[in-house]
Order: structure tokens, then C-alpha cells, then sequence
């Protein structure tokens, strides 16, 4: 693969804005979106983006909408993306598209969106996903881990991702109390976000309203009152696959150290330079570069770390580069391993929690963690932002971000130290002018 050592890194891709939906867990009493139809998620993302950036006006008109959604089938079948575009504030002749790349769906179609902007055939993407998991159940399109293939199955015998996080434990040797300690430790960091006065991602949020009701303020899958007791006695999730599939020792994750089932939807607006122009928006963000990465389908949600490693070379960073990262908690071992293989300062890691405290809608999650990024580097005044997914099938999906010089807030530029000088050195003051 060519490696890019060019200095001026930046893609000409933007994050203009991006939201969405506080996170709903599907367990009864808390499952607030059950009642809502899965277009309805996405559809109150789009009108949130309408609403904060004017896009009914002159010269703002998207061109494009792509939505990942995992469980294609039922209500979130018919191209979903398209269905949510009628059904929202855009004008009939913007075109969509659905698109299942298992978890990495949401962070894939931004990705995508980048690059049609990027490459000029577009100047203004709403990209992102969603996913009802209480209306559509995961692995309701049928298909499985590989679409009942005996052929493949025959070459390559896929575990179910649960087994997968057991089996990868045991590969890495992380034991069972460092998981715990992984979930207790999400939960604590995202409880510690959600005050009465609210949670530190209420600036990306895209409430959703049932009969001029607010259903839901803040993610509430979370458990603020987890203890590590009470989470070494739970009992493991996965057990059951086991002796059907792969002879690893033991089974160690739990509830509590794998992603909550949740709804939820989030979606981001890209614009290329010309676009900013063409509808005078200014970004929140630029995207350096993406990367997405084929790994060993049998341990396959151990490719996270080989796929941050790839695009840091591409983009000629260090890890210590990049202040925030956001590796979702698919299971606990996926960004325990990440960031061990990696060397990540614990400390700049999924630093409001994750998926295993606050959900993981599958097809949203990756543009949930977009919007969750770019409210984290505006609120600890940060510059880069690492998100990665792993993805079923053995793959997993990237973005590098940097908050851009002239933000919304700030209207001054940042003070950049060191060797990271460089990055993105085309500044977005000469690109939007
Ligand atoms: C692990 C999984 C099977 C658990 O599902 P579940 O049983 O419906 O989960 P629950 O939230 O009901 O938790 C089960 C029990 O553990 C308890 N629990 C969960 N987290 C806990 C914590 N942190 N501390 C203490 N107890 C906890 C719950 O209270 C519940 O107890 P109860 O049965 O007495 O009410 C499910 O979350 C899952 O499949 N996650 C992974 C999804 C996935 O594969 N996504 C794709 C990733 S690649």
C-alpha cells in the first residue's frame, strides 16, 4: 500500500456539525423509542441538522444522505436512509442510500461521505446511522455471521462476535478481573458526564420528541451505581458458544463488560471547502484521513490497533499525537487491547464512557462517536481525535479528526505546539475564505 508522507495531510473534507439521539436501552422500563419507528430516529437527526445549520437556505441544500444500518430488515428494511429523508424537513430530490458494514456502518458512511466530498462529487453529505434494536432485533435480516454459506463457512468458520471478545481475552491473556474493571470504569467515566444539569454531550444532542414531548435528556443505559463486586458475580454471557465453536479456556465477558443493546440514531453534515463556501458554513472539524482495514475473520475484532497504525503512518502521527481516542466498547477486551498494542494514555481514552455503559445502537454507533468527538475536543480545548470501530468479519473502520482552527466558540485560532505543527497545515481560514 502507497504511504502518503505529504505534509499538508488534511483531506478537504469537513465536519460542519454533526448530533445525535441520547441513547435508549431496550430494557422495558427505559426502552423511551420502542413506540417510535426506526425512520423516526433518523429523521430527528436530519431536522436537528436543518434546524442548527439553516439548511433550508439558499446554497445549503445536501446532496447526498447515506445512513448505516446493520439489521436491515422489517422497519429498518426499504433503504431505511431514503424512507427517513421523505419523512424528514429535505426537499424530495436528495438522494439516499442504506449501508450495513456491521458496527462500523455509521463511521463507514461518514467515510463514504468524505469521500464524495472530498473527491468533488458532492459539497454538502449528511452521512451517519441508526439502529432500533427493541423493533428489530439483532440478526433479523437472517443472515447470520456469513449469510449460511456452507462454502465459506467450510474456508472460514466465524464465531459469533460474543465468543470472538472470549476467544481474543484468552489470546491476549487479559483475565477476567481486568474486564471488569474495563466495564466498571466506563460506567463511572460516562455517570460522572450525566449530572442533573445534564450530560456533556447535550451540545450534539438531537432530542426526540413524541407528541411535543421530550422522550429522553441523556443516554440511560448507563449504571451510575456499578461496583466491581457486584460485576465479578455476574455470570457469562457468551458460555453458550463455546463448546460449538472454538476450545478457548474460558468464557469472561458478561453484561457488564460488553455493549449495552440500545436505539439510537446520529448523523453528521461533511462538507468539502467549495461546499463551506458555496452555503458560508464554517466546521467544527477537519478530517485528516479515514482507513478501513480487512483482518483475521476467527479473531476478528483484534484489528482495531493495525488500522489506527496504518492511518498514523498515512498521516505521519505519533500515537501521543492524538489527545482524545474513541475505540468503541464492542466488548471490553477491544480497546483494552487496542490500547495496550498501541501504548494509549489510559487517560485520553473513551473518556466519557462507551458502548458497554451508554449503548451501542450498531448501525449509529460510529456517528454517534463522530458527534461525541467533536463535543469532547470542544470541551477539553483538544485538537486530534482518534475514532475506531472493529467490525464483524474480521475488519475495522477509522477516522482521524482535528477540531478546526476557527471555531464556533473560540472565532480564534489555536495555539499548536511541537512537530504536530504541521498537520493539517493548509489552514481552514484560507480554504473557507
Ligand atoms: C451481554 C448481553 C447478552 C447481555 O444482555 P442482557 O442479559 O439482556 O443484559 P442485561 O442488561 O439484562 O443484564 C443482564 C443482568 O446483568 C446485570 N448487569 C448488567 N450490567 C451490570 C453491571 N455493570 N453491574 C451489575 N449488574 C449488571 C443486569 O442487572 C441483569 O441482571 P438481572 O437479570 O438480574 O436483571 C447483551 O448485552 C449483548 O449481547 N451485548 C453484545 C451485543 C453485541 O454483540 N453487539 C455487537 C458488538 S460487535
Amino acid at each position: 500500500m502507497k504511504i502518503h508522507k505529504d505534509n499538508d495531510i488534511g483531506l478537504d473534507a469537513y465536519i460542519v456539525d454533526a448530533v445525535f439521539t441520547p441513547r435508549a436501552s431496550v430494557k422495558k422500563q427505559r426502552s423511551v423509542y420502542s413506540d417510535l419507528h426506526p425512520q423516526q430516529l433518523l429523521a430527528t437527526c436530519i431536522d436537528a441538522l436543518i434546524d442548527r445549520n439553516m439548511l433550508q437556505n439558499p446554497g445549503r441544500h445536501p446532496d447526498y444522505l447515506i445512513a448505516g444500518c446493520v439489521s436491515q430488515a422489517n422497519d429498518q428494511g426499504a433503504n431505511i436512509a431514503r424512507n427517513a429523508v421523505l419523512l424528514s424537513g429535505l426537499e424530495l430530490d436528495v438522494p439516499a442510500a442504506s449501508l450495513d458494514m456491521c458496527c462500523g456502518s455509521g463511521l463507514e458512511s461518514i467515510n463514504m461521505a468524505v469521500a464524495r466530498v472530498a473527491s468533488g462529487i458532492d459539497q454538502l453529505t449528511l452521512a451517519g446511522g441508526v439502529e432500533s434494536m427493541s423493533r428489530v432485533k439483532m440478526g433479523a435480516d437472517g443472515g447470520g455471521m456469513d449469510g449460511g454459506s456452507e462454502p465459506l463457512r467450510r474456508k472460514w468458520l466465524q464465531m459469533p462476535q460474543g465468543a470472538s471478545a472470549d476467544y481474543l481475552a484468552h489470546k491476549h491473556g487479559i483475565k477476567r478481573n481486568e474486564l471488569d474493571q474495563f466495564g466498571l470504569h466506563s460506567q463511572l467515566k460516562a455517570a460522572s458526564c450525566i449530572t442533573d444539569d445534564g450530560d456533556c454531550f447535550d451540545p450534539v444532542h438531537a432530542l426526540v420528541e413524541l407528541d411535543g414531548q421530550v422522550l429522553l435528556k441523556a443516554d440511560n443505559h448507563v449504571r451510575p451505581n456499578a461496583d466491581l463486586a457486584a460485576m465479578a458475580a455476574l455470570h457469562p454471557a457468551f458460555q453458550v458458544y463455546k463448546t460449538d465453536f472454538f476450545d478457548y479456556p474460558e468464557s469472561v465477558h458478561t453484561a457488564g463488560t460488553s455493549s449495552g443493546i440500545a436505539d439510537g440514531a446520529g448523523l453528521a453534515l461533511v462538507a468539502s471547502a467549495a461546499g463551506m463556501r458555496r452555503a458560508g458554513l464554517i466546521p467544527r472539524a477537519r478530517v485528516l484521513g479515514v482507513q478501513s482495514l480487512g483482518s483475521n475473520p476467527l479473531s476478528m475484532l483484534d484489528g482495531v490497533a493495525d488500522c489506527c497504525r496504518l492511518l498514523l503512518q498515512k498521516l505521519d502521527l505519533e500515537v501521543d499525537d492524538i489527545d482524545l481516542w474513541e475505540i468503541n466498547e464492542a466488548f471490553a477486551v477491544v480497546p483494552l487491547i487496542a490500547q495496550r498494542s498501541l501504548g494509549i494514555d489510559p487517560a485520553r481514552l473513551n473518556i466519557a464512557g462507551g458502548a458497554i455503559s451508554r449503548g451501542h445502537p450498531l448501525g449509529a454507533t460510529g456517528a454517534i462517536l463522530v458527534a461525541s468527538m467533536l463535543a469532547l475536543l470542544e470541551r477539553e480545548q483538544k485538537r486530534l481525535g482518534c475514532i475506531v470501530l472493529c467490525v464483524a468479519g474480521g475488519q475495522s473502520v477509522a477516522m482521524i479528526l482535528e477540531r478546526t482552527v476557527y471555531n464556533r466558540r473560540e472565532g480564534a485560532s489555536l495555539k499548536l505546539k511541537g512537530r504536530a505543527r504541521n498537520v493539517g497545515r493548509k489552514s481552514n481560514k484560507a480554504d473557507i475564505a
